[in-house]
Order: C-alpha cells, then structure tokens, then sequence
C-alpha cells in the first residue's frame, strides 16, 4: 500500500486528508478520506512532483503523464495516468472517495505513484479543458510515500 497525507494549503487553511493507493489485478484502487473541504466537486488527479512545499502547490507540477496523452476522464482510453476525475465533497465538508486505475502502478515502474503528489483543486475537473480540466487553484497537497 501507498500512502498520501494531504496538508492544509495555506495558513488557515482547513482541508487535511489521507489517500491510499492498492495495486492488485493490474489494477490500482485509490480510497480518499477528506475532511475540511469546501462542499461540492474538486479535481483530483496524481501530480508529476511530490513536492507540496510552495504554497499554492505549483511546486507538485503538471498531472501525472508518463505515457505522454491528453488530460481526460477516468472513463477515456486516452487520458493522463494522473486523471482520477473528481471528488464529491459533502455538505459537512468530508468526501470518503472510491476510484480505480488501469494507468497506475504501486510497483516501481515509470507508472508508478511513488514520490507522486496528490492535489485536490479548488473547482470541477470539466475532464476536456487542456492540460487541466480547468480545476483552478490547489487546496490540499500530499506526497505519495510507501508505507
Ligand atoms: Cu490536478
Ligand atoms: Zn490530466
């Protein structure tokens, strides 16, 4: 299993979180708990950088694109192996968030999600608007590490 611990991102900030990636069957489940988030759709993809230091983010680069394809939806053949779609945030500010991907490997590998940032953005993943999905700004940040 891999672990990603999501931070605040800027000073006030509230939103905090866990990610963990599970590599079974070709496949990598992806199971997100987050707490402190505004209510409503965020991006969410797997970030080429693990580094979450600047405070907006930046610092965790573009999505993850080892394949060299356009941003898409979980659903397209031709996507980032980043691209995780968006994560439904709840009234109360929580999102207990379920997602699987054929692109993603927990073995090391030119795929895999080690030393990889997770970022939950500010708006909706529109899963066309190229490189981004137009998801806005980046409120949470956390470094994928191996348990
Ligand atoms: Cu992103
Ligand atoms: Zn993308």
């Amino acid at each position: 299993r891999v672990m990603t611990n999501l931070k605040m991102a800027r000073e006030g900030g509230t939103v905090a979180g866990e990610v963990t990636f599970t590599e079974s069957g070709g496949e990598v489940a992806v199971v997100a708990h987050i707490t402190g988030a505004p209510p409503g759709m965020h991006g969410f993809h797997v970030h080429e950088g693990g580094e979450c230091s600047s405070p907006d983010f930046t610092s965790a680069g573009g999505h993850f694109d080892p394949t060299d394809m356009p941003h898409g939806a979980p659903s397209d053949m031709e996507r980032h192996a980043g691209d995780l779609g968006n994560v439904e945030v709840a009234e109360d500010g929580t999102a207990n968030h379920e997602a699987s991907s054929s692109m993603l490997t927990v073995a090391a590998g030119p795929s895999s999600v080690v030393g990889r940032g997770v970022i939950l953005h500010e708006d909706p993943d529109d899963m066309v608007t190229q490189p981004t999905g137009a998801a806005g700004g980046r409120i949470a940040c956390g470094a994928s590490k191996v348990l």
